[in-house]
């Protein structure tokens, strides 16, 4: 299936899929209930929700964040990384059942992608019903480093590196749920010629595939007005993750300079 098949698809299904995962998301129960936020953070999330309700996903103006040895990373990776299987039920996605397009296969017997932690400072991990593994290895440092230095976070709970096995249907992660943008991932590489993750608008219900331009590796999108998934073509890619406490005054400021440089480069019309 091509991607413009895939992506055809995908919205063929709507409203009914799509509503279902936004229902099943907002009976779950999301990081704001397992960590009650402040009176001040939620005040200055109305002001955010305001200002940034139209971002679909962003690219963020940082520097491109990398391993100074992508082969080692790669030889790494392939010694520690795990098969990740669902060993619990998450609430905020849709059982793909026998669908061909969200699924034909179950991720408790074949797993959609392979993970490894590689900075945790919970002994459990929140909100991620899979197999994981902790890595240790001092590569991963330079990493950890450049996410604190230049993201706008007040306190990072984890991150992990992702490489699909398959596509990954529509869904929301069990994390926080607002109408900015507070969901944070790293393309560390790519072999796919053509973007393959992608976010769909609830409200709009249109899909957008994250078009990364040269200048950054680092992109973001709301995990309450944007489902994420990917379509997968055989080719490797390892994805960051990163979640924890943002600090929003520091995403406001990260926000407004981003939108400053890619807002004419997004393949959708960014509205404020
Ligand atoms: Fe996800």
């Amino acid at each position: 299936m091509s991607r413009e098949e895939f992506q055809a698809n995908i919205l063929k299904k709507d409203p009914a899929t799509i509503q279902t995962v936004i229902s099943n998301h907002l009976a779950s129960a999301n990081m704001q209930q397992c960590f009650p936020l402040p009176k001040e953070y939620l005040e200055f999330s109305k002001y955010l929700e305001k200002k940034y309700r139209g971002i679909r996903w962003l690219p963020i103006d940082v520097p491109k964040i990398k391993f100074s040895n992508p082969e080692e990373f790669k030889r790494v990776w392939e010694e520690e990384s795990i098969d990740s299987l669902r060993v619990a039920t998450d609430v905020g996605e849709i059982d793909p059942g026998d669908d061909p397009i969200l699924n034909a296969t179950t991720d408790r017997v074949y797993p959609h992608f392979k993970n490894l932690f590689i900075y945790k400072v919970t002994e459990d991990v929140v909100g991620f019903p899979y197999t994981w593994k902790l890595s240790t290895h001092p590569i991963f440092q330079e990493i950890i480093d450049q996410v604190k230095t230049l993201l706008p976070f007040f306190s990072v709970f984890e991150m992990n590196i992702f490489e699909s096995q398959l596509p990954i249907p529509p869904h929301f992660d069990q994390r926080f749920f607002f109408d900015y943008p507070t969901e944070f991932r790293v393309m560390i590489d790519d072999d796919n010629s053509q973007p393959t993750f992608y976010v769909i608008d609830t409200e709009y219900k249109e899909l957008n595939f994250v078009d990364l331009p040269e200048d950054t590796n680092t992109f973001c999108w709301s995990n309450k007005t944007q489902l994420h998934g990917s379509t997968f073509f055989g080719n490797k890619k390892h994805i960051l993750v990163i979640a924890g406490m943002l600090d929003l005054e520091k995403l406001d400021v990260i926000l407004e300079r981003s939108i400053e440089k890619y807002q004419y480069k997004l393949n959708y019309r960014l509205e404020l």
